[in-house]
């Protein structure tokens, strides 16, 4: 059943600033080299107006302001409070490090978060037992990456030695109950006489959860699944593409569905997409620029690194991990085997930890000057923009699992702030339903399903807009 949708009418028009006739023929790099400075700036209150207009009924927080002050108070204060929430998303990926992680310990993984307690609500002695063992090595001298990366984040929220355990407990604890409660509201959607109901629940289900940086490969099959179909309706053209927007492209910590800490961390997305516009003919790659926008530095630091390194002609070497056990479709094997076809070379993947049993993985050395075209920003999608001169706008601009920590009324801000950074006939893909009141300037062209398993029961479902 599809969900509906309302578009009203508009009369917010772009912001036009940077965007004069003189800036018109500077390609993007020479516009960032010139510029040499910071092109990221809040949402001022002019451009937010049509947002606020169809959004004013609501009664979600920000939505009634009508001052052009208490709109500039509002959203750096918003900010600073979604900012905030990273470090709770850094506390869940510990969590999920804890109940998952092979790197730090040889003690078996933990099945599931549901497999985490007891029927009395107890950590079992299994995860106290992985508790420890992250304990142990933190105060061992490692080379784990992640490891490392807990011990700076505990001693930058002053969590003192020989305290880690129980603050990993209070933590997973925490982590468990959040877990269960997102389950009970989408339960209740589902028990719900409005079919529609369970694609709304997801749309906004991790509205107030830490912001996650968890990434896995596939939902960009799917994007590449719906690209394709557009194609061949000819809702889309071979050669319309140039400049790509990856929002939120994340880093594989340890990610939430399988869990994987055997390999460095990396990001996907980014290539994924620019490989799929690449083989899809809808761009070329040797023009496409692929720009990210992200709010986690250290996801900003990775793709930094990794531009630089490939600046430096050093490849940039990503680990696809597939268990066999999983049941992925056809296509999803496909997509697996095929990924890094155009943008890479073959390489000699890591060796899976023997916990991981039915665990096969591909490696795949992304040639330098692929990396080297990525750029990065820090940018906060629902309260600050980009000022981009005409020829820097997008034509495709994705954000999957990124729009879903979000309410309404700060996911109409972000899609209203995408719409402005993109051409005219632009495509916006997400992959949760977005029934926020937007921007009329997006025209919403439907939804398609993925499954990445043949029973469905796994899969993503991308929304796709266009900019008008
Ligand atoms: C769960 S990860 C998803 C990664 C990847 N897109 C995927 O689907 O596998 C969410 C990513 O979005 C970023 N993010 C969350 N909120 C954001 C915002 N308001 N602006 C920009 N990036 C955001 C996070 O830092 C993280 O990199």
């Amino acid at each position: 059943m599809m969900v509906r949708f309302r578009t009203l009418s508009s009369s917010c028009a772009r912001s036009y600033f940077w965007r004069t006739a003189c800036m018109a023929s500077l390609t993007f790099s020479s516009w960032a080299n010139i510029a040499g400075q910071n092109p990221v700036r809040y949402l001022g209150f002019a451009e937010v107006q049509e947002t606020l207009r169809l959004n004013a009924a609501s009664g979600l927080p920000g939505s009634a302001i009508q001052e052009s002050a208490e709109w500039d108070t509002w959203i750096s204060a918003r900010d600073a409070e979604v900012r905030g929430r990273i470090d709770r998303g850094i506390e869940d990926s510990v969590s999920n490090l804890v109940l998952y992680g092979t790197s730090f310990t040889s003690l078996p993984r933990v099945e599931s978060v549901e497999r985490a307690t007891s029927e009395a609500g107890e950590l079992v002695p299994a995860v106290i037992a992985r508790i420890h063992a992250l304990a142990v090595a933190l105060s061992s001298d490692t080379n784990n990456e992640r490891v490392r990366f807990v011990r700076e984040f505990l001693a930058r929220k002053g969590i003192r030695r020989n305290t880690e355990e129980p603050y990993f407990t209070e933590n997973l604890r925490r982590f468990i109950a959040e877990q269960a409660g997102y389950q009970n509201r989408l339960q209740d959607a589902a028990n719900d006489t409005d079919p529609s109901a369970v694609y709304l629940a997801r749309g906004t289900l991790f509205k107030t959860r830490g912001l996650s940086v968890d990434t896995s490969l596939l939902p960009n099959l799917a994007l590449e699944q719906t690209l394709r179909a557009m194609l061949q309706k000819g809702a889309l053209t071979t050669g319309s593409m140039r400049r790509i927007a990856v929002i939120g492209p994340g880093l594989d910590f340890t990610d939430k569905r399988d869990g994987y800490d055997f390999y460095p961390l990396q990001t996907l997305q980014p290539f994924a997409v620019l490989e799929t516009v690449a083989r899809l003919g809808l761009g070329k790659a040797e023009d496409l620029q692929v720009v990210c926008l992200d709010l986690n530095s250290a996801v900003v630091a990775h793709v930094q690194k990794l531009r630089e390194r490939g600046r430096a002609g050093q490849v940039y070497t990503v680990q696809l991990p597939r268990d066999t056990r999983a049941e992925w479709s056809p296509e999803a094997i496909a997509y697996w085997k095929g990924f890094g076809e155009i943008l890479g070379s073959p390489a000699k993947p890591l060796s899976v930890p023997a916990t991981l049993g039915g665990v096969v993985v591909r490696a795949v050395a992304i040639r330098p000057r692929y990396a080297a075209r990525m750029q990065v920003y820090d940018v906060n999608i629902v309260a600050q923009t980009l000022d981009l001169p005409t020829s820097a706008g997008f034509d495709l601009v994705v954000a999957t699992n990124v729009l879903v920590y979000y309410d309404r009324f700060q996911q109409a801000l972000a899609m209203a702030n995408i719409a402005r950074m993109m051409n005219h006939h632009g495509i916006f893909m997400a992959n949760n339903v977005l029934a926020s009141q937007h921007t009329s300037d997006l025209e919403y062209l439907g939804r398609r399903t993925t499954p990445f398993t043949p029973s469905g029961a796994y899969g993503d479902d991308i929304v796709v807009y266009r900019r008008k």
